[in-house]
Protein backbone atom coordinates (compact mmCIF):
# COMPACT_ATOMS: atom_id res chain seq x y z
CA UNK A 1 0.00 0.00 0.00
CA UNK A 2 1.27 3.54 -1.07
CA UNK A 3 -0.59 6.41 1.17
CA UNK A 4 -0.02 10.17 -0.47
CA UNK A 5 -0.52 12.76 2.12
CA UNK A 6 -1.27 16.21 1.87
CA UNK A 7 -0.69 18.37 4.35
CA UNK A 8 0.49 21.81 5.34
CA UNK A 9 2.08 20.55 8.19
CA UNK A 10 3.93 17.32 7.10
CA UNK A 11 6.02 17.72 10.89
CA UNK A 12 2.86 16.57 12.52
CA UNK A 13 3.44 13.11 11.51
CA UNK A 14 7.01 11.93 12.16
CA UNK A 15 6.20 10.80 15.65
CA UNK A 16 3.34 8.26 14.74
CA UNK A 17 5.21 6.77 11.57
CA UNK A 18 8.50 6.31 13.04
CA UNK A 19 7.53 4.33 16.15
CA UNK A 20 5.89 0.41 16.37
CA UNK A 21 4.10 -1.15 14.17
CA UNK A 22 3.88 1.69 11.35
CA UNK A 23 7.53 2.03 11.28
CA UNK A 24 7.80 -1.79 11.10
CA UNK A 25 5.22 -2.03 8.04
CA UNK A 26 7.04 0.42 6.53
CA UNK A 27 10.90 -1.12 7.39
CA UNK A 28 9.06 -4.09 5.44
CA UNK A 29 8.09 -2.28 2.35
CA UNK A 30 4.58 -3.57 2.93
CA UNK A 31 3.67 0.49 3.16
CA UNK A 32 5.02 3.20 1.91
CA UNK A 33 4.28 7.06 3.01
CA UNK A 34 4.77 9.94 0.65
CA UNK A 35 3.77 13.47 3.05
CA UNK A 36 3.48 16.22 0.46
CA UNK A 37 3.78 20.13 1.40
CA UNK A 38 0.67 21.69 -0.34
CA UNK A 39 2.62 24.66 0.00
CA UNK A 40 5.19 23.62 -2.43
CA UNK A 41 2.11 23.58 -4.99
CA UNK A 42 1.29 27.23 -3.85
CA UNK A 43 1.83 30.08 -6.61
CA UNK A 44 3.81 33.48 -5.75
CA UNK A 45 6.11 34.91 -3.65
CA UNK A 46 4.41 34.15 -0.61
CA UNK A 47 3.09 30.44 -1.47
CA UNK A 48 -0.61 31.78 -0.50
CA UNK A 49 -2.46 28.57 0.47
CA UNK A 50 -5.54 30.25 1.94
CA UNK A 51 -7.91 33.32 1.45
CA UNK A 52 -11.08 35.04 3.07
CA UNK A 53 -14.50 33.32 2.02
CA UNK A 54 -16.85 34.69 -0.25
CA UNK A 55 -19.52 36.03 1.35
CA UNK A 56 -18.14 37.40 4.28
CA UNK A 57 -18.28 35.41 7.89
CA UNK A 58 -14.89 34.06 9.76
CA UNK A 59 -11.78 32.28 9.29
CA UNK A 60 -9.71 31.23 6.26
CA UNK A 61 -10.38 28.76 3.47
CA UNK A 62 -8.00 26.91 1.78
CA UNK A 63 -7.84 28.05 -1.40
CA UNK A 64 -8.21 25.09 -4.49
CA UNK A 65 -5.63 25.27 -6.98
CA UNK A 66 -2.17 24.37 -4.55
CA UNK A 67 -4.81 21.08 -3.78
CA UNK A 68 -5.36 20.25 -7.15
CA UNK A 69 -1.99 20.96 -8.57
CA UNK A 70 -0.55 18.58 -5.62
CA UNK A 71 -2.91 15.76 -6.68
CA UNK A 72 -2.30 16.31 -10.43
CA UNK A 73 1.38 16.07 -9.78
CA UNK A 74 1.64 13.88 -7.50
CA UNK A 75 -0.76 11.05 -9.16
CA UNK A 76 0.09 11.90 -12.74
CA UNK A 77 -1.97 9.65 -15.32
CA UNK A 78 -2.82 7.61 -12.25
CA UNK A 79 -5.37 10.34 -11.85
CA UNK A 80 -8.67 9.44 -11.64
CA UNK A 81 -7.75 5.53 -10.81
CA UNK A 82 -6.72 6.26 -6.79
CA UNK A 83 -8.93 7.19 -4.65
CA UNK A 84 -8.84 10.87 -3.54
CA UNK A 85 -9.73 11.09 -0.15
CA UNK A 86 -10.98 14.37 1.19
CA UNK A 87 -10.95 14.07 5.93
CA UNK A 88 -13.67 16.57 6.84
CA UNK A 89 -16.20 16.11 9.58
CA UNK A 90 -18.87 16.11 6.89
CA UNK A 91 -17.52 12.69 5.29
CA UNK A 92 -18.77 9.67 6.19
CA UNK A 93 -18.04 8.11 9.87
CA UNK A 94 -14.92 5.95 9.33
CA UNK A 95 -15.56 2.72 10.46
CA UNK A 96 -13.78 -0.99 10.69
CA UNK A 97 -15.47 -1.50 7.51
CA UNK A 98 -14.58 1.11 5.44
CA UNK A 99 -10.60 0.68 6.67
CA UNK A 100 -11.54 -3.24 5.45
CA UNK A 101 -12.93 -1.57 1.96
CA UNK A 102 -9.57 0.95 2.06
CA UNK A 103 -7.13 -1.74 2.96
CA UNK A 104 -7.60 -3.60 -0.20
CA UNK A 105 -6.56 -0.52 -2.46
CA UNK A 106 -2.71 -0.27 -3.64
CA UNK A 107 -2.37 3.41 -3.22
CA UNK A 108 -4.38 6.26 -1.72
CA UNK A 109 -4.50 9.60 -0.99
CA UNK A 110 -5.48 11.62 2.31
CA UNK A 111 -6.03 15.50 1.64
CA UNK A 112 -5.57 16.91 5.69
CA UNK A 113 -7.79 20.41 5.56
CA UNK A 114 -7.28 22.89 7.91
CA UNK A 115 -8.23 26.02 9.01
CA UNK A 116 -12.36 26.37 9.00
CA UNK A 117 -12.48 25.13 5.56
CA UNK A 118 -11.74 23.66 1.99
CA UNK A 119 -13.21 25.35 -1.19
CA UNK A 120 -15.93 23.18 -1.90
CA UNK A 121 -14.73 22.87 -5.44
CA UNK A 122 -11.81 20.85 -3.97
CA UNK A 123 -15.07 18.66 -2.39
CA UNK A 124 -16.63 18.30 -5.07
CA UNK A 125 -14.19 17.73 -8.19
CA UNK A 126 -11.07 16.31 -6.89
CA UNK A 127 -12.29 14.30 -3.62
CA UNK A 128 -13.77 10.70 -4.46
CA UNK A 129 -14.51 9.95 -0.84
CA UNK A 130 -14.63 11.77 2.20
CA UNK A 131 -14.04 10.85 5.40
CA UNK A 132 -15.20 11.63 9.24
CA UNK A 133 -13.30 10.19 11.80
CA UNK A 134 -16.24 11.08 14.07
CA UNK A 135 -18.78 13.77 15.07
CA UNK A 136 -16.32 16.18 17.01
CA UNK A 137 -14.35 19.19 15.52
CA UNK A 138 -11.00 18.88 15.17
CA UNK A 139 -8.36 21.85 13.80
CA UNK A 140 -7.24 19.79 10.64
CA UNK A 141 -7.26 16.42 9.09
CA UNK A 142 -3.85 15.32 10.00
CA UNK A 143 -5.00 13.39 12.95
CA UNK A 144 -7.80 11.77 10.89
CA UNK A 145 -5.59 10.70 8.10
CA UNK A 146 -3.30 8.80 11.16
CA UNK A 147 -5.87 7.27 12.41
CA UNK A 148 -6.82 6.03 8.65
CA UNK A 149 -3.33 5.21 8.15
CA UNK A 150 -3.65 3.11 11.10
CA UNK A 151 -6.39 1.10 11.12
CA UNK A 152 -6.28 0.21 7.04
CA UNK A 153 -2.04 -0.91 8.06
CA UNK A 154 -2.94 -2.75 10.40
CA UNK A 155 -5.46 -5.11 8.00
CA UNK A 156 -2.73 -5.43 5.25
CA UNK A 157 -0.99 -9.02 5.12
CA UNK A 158 1.98 -9.53 6.98
CA UNK A 159 1.69 -6.59 8.97
CA UNK A 160 0.69 -7.99 11.97
CA UNK A 161 3.10 -10.71 12.95
CA UNK A 162 0.51 -13.95 14.03
CA UNK A 163 -3.13 -14.02 12.12
CA UNK A 164 -5.32 -13.99 14.58
CA UNK A 165 -7.09 -17.71 15.34
CA UNK A 166 -9.62 -17.96 13.00
CA UNK A 167 -12.45 -17.88 15.72
CA UNK A 168 -11.12 -14.31 16.81
CA UNK A 169 -10.70 -13.09 13.21
CA UNK A 170 -14.30 -13.54 11.55
CA UNK A 171 -16.75 -15.11 14.52
CA UNK A 172 -16.38 -12.33 17.54
CA UNK A 173 -16.06 -9.78 14.56
CA UNK A 174 -18.07 -7.24 15.51
CA UNK A 175 -18.04 -7.60 19.04
CA UNK A 176 -16.03 -5.69 21.79
CA UNK A 177 -13.22 -7.62 22.74
CA UNK A 178 -13.18 -9.38 25.76
CA UNK A 179 -11.07 -8.82 29.08
CA UNK A 180 -7.50 -9.71 28.74
CA UNK A 181 -5.18 -10.66 31.77
CA UNK A 182 -1.50 -11.18 32.33
CA UNK A 183 0.60 -11.89 35.63
CA UNK A 184 0.58 -11.50 38.73
CA UNK A 185 -2.63 -13.87 39.45
CA UNK A 186 -3.71 -11.66 42.31
CA UNK A 187 -2.54 -7.75 41.69
CA UNK A 188 -3.48 -5.77 44.78
CA UNK A 189 -6.33 -8.65 45.88
CA UNK A 190 -7.69 -8.79 42.17
CA UNK A 191 -7.43 -11.84 41.35
CA UNK A 192 -7.45 -13.32 37.37
CA UNK A 193 -10.38 -15.29 36.82
CA UNK A 194 -10.04 -18.58 37.67
CA UNK A 195 -11.20 -20.35 34.14
CA UNK A 196 -8.17 -18.65 32.55
CA UNK A 197 -5.68 -20.49 34.93
CA UNK A 198 -7.60 -23.63 34.79
CA UNK A 199 -5.64 -25.05 31.65
CA UNK A 200 -9.64 -26.11 29.88
CA UNK A 201 -9.16 -24.56 26.47
CA UNK A 202 -13.12 -25.22 25.43
CA UNK A 203 -14.22 -23.51 28.70
CA UNK A 204 -11.41 -20.37 28.19
CA UNK A 205 -13.04 -20.11 24.58
CA UNK A 206 -17.03 -20.18 26.11
CA UNK A 207 -15.73 -17.96 28.80
CA UNK A 208 -14.30 -15.13 26.47
CA UNK A 209 -16.91 -15.18 24.19
CA UNK A 210 -19.83 -14.61 27.15
CA UNK A 211 -17.44 -11.69 28.28
CA UNK A 212 -17.32 -9.95 24.76
CA UNK A 213 -20.98 -10.72 24.38
CA UNK A 214 -21.73 -8.68 27.93
CA UNK A 215 -19.61 -6.17 27.59
CA UNK A 216 -21.54 -5.36 24.09
CA UNK A 217 -24.89 -6.21 25.13
CA UNK A 218 -23.79 -3.29 28.47
CA UNK A 219 -21.77 -0.69 26.23
CA UNK A 220 -22.64 -1.18 23.11
CA UNK A 221 -26.42 -2.97 22.29
CA UNK A 222 -26.24 -1.36 18.46
CA UNK A 223 -23.30 -3.59 17.68
CA UNK A 224 -25.55 -6.92 18.42
CA UNK A 225 -27.51 -5.70 16.05
CA UNK A 226 -25.32 -6.55 13.06
CA UNK A 227 -22.90 -9.07 15.02
CA UNK A 228 -22.55 -12.53 13.93
CA UNK A 229 -24.48 -14.61 16.65
CA UNK A 230 -24.55 -18.51 17.33
CA UNK A 231 -28.24 -20.12 18.72
CA UNK A 232 -25.92 -20.18 22.07
CA UNK A 233 -24.66 -16.30 21.71
CA UNK A 234 -28.73 -15.84 21.68
CA UNK A 235 -29.28 -18.16 24.12
CA UNK A 236 -27.14 -16.29 26.47
CA UNK A 237 -28.27 -12.85 25.48
CA UNK A 238 -31.79 -13.85 26.59
CA UNK A 239 -29.86 -15.07 30.10
CA UNK A 240 -28.54 -11.69 30.73
CA UNK A 241 -32.24 -9.77 29.94
CA UNK A 242 -33.92 -12.32 32.02
CA UNK A 243 -31.16 -11.13 35.10
CA UNK A 244 -31.77 -7.76 34.24
CA UNK A 245 -35.28 -8.18 34.70
CA UNK A 246 -35.54 -9.61 37.81
N1 LIG B 1 -11.29 17.64 10.25
C1 LIG B 1 -11.74 18.26 11.36
N2 LIG B 1 -12.46 17.42 12.13
C2 LIG B 1 -12.48 16.22 11.48
C3 LIG B 1 -13.07 14.97 11.76
N3 LIG B 1 -13.79 14.74 12.85
N4 LIG B 1 -12.88 13.97 10.87
C4 LIG B 1 -12.17 14.19 9.74
N5 LIG B 1 -11.60 15.35 9.42
C5 LIG B 1 -11.74 16.37 10.28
Amino acid sequence: MHFDILTLFPGLFAGVFEESILKRAREAGLVTIALHNIRDYASGRHRITDDLPYGGGGGMIMKPEPIFAAVEAILGDQLGRVPVILLTPRGRTFTQQIARELSRQRRLVLICGRYEGVDERVHQYLATDEVSIGDYVLSGGEIPAMVLVDAITRLIPGVLGEPTAPFEDSYAEGLLEYPHYTRPPVFRGHAVPEVLLSGNHAEIVRWRRQQALRLTWERRPDLLERARLTDADRAYLRQLEDERKS
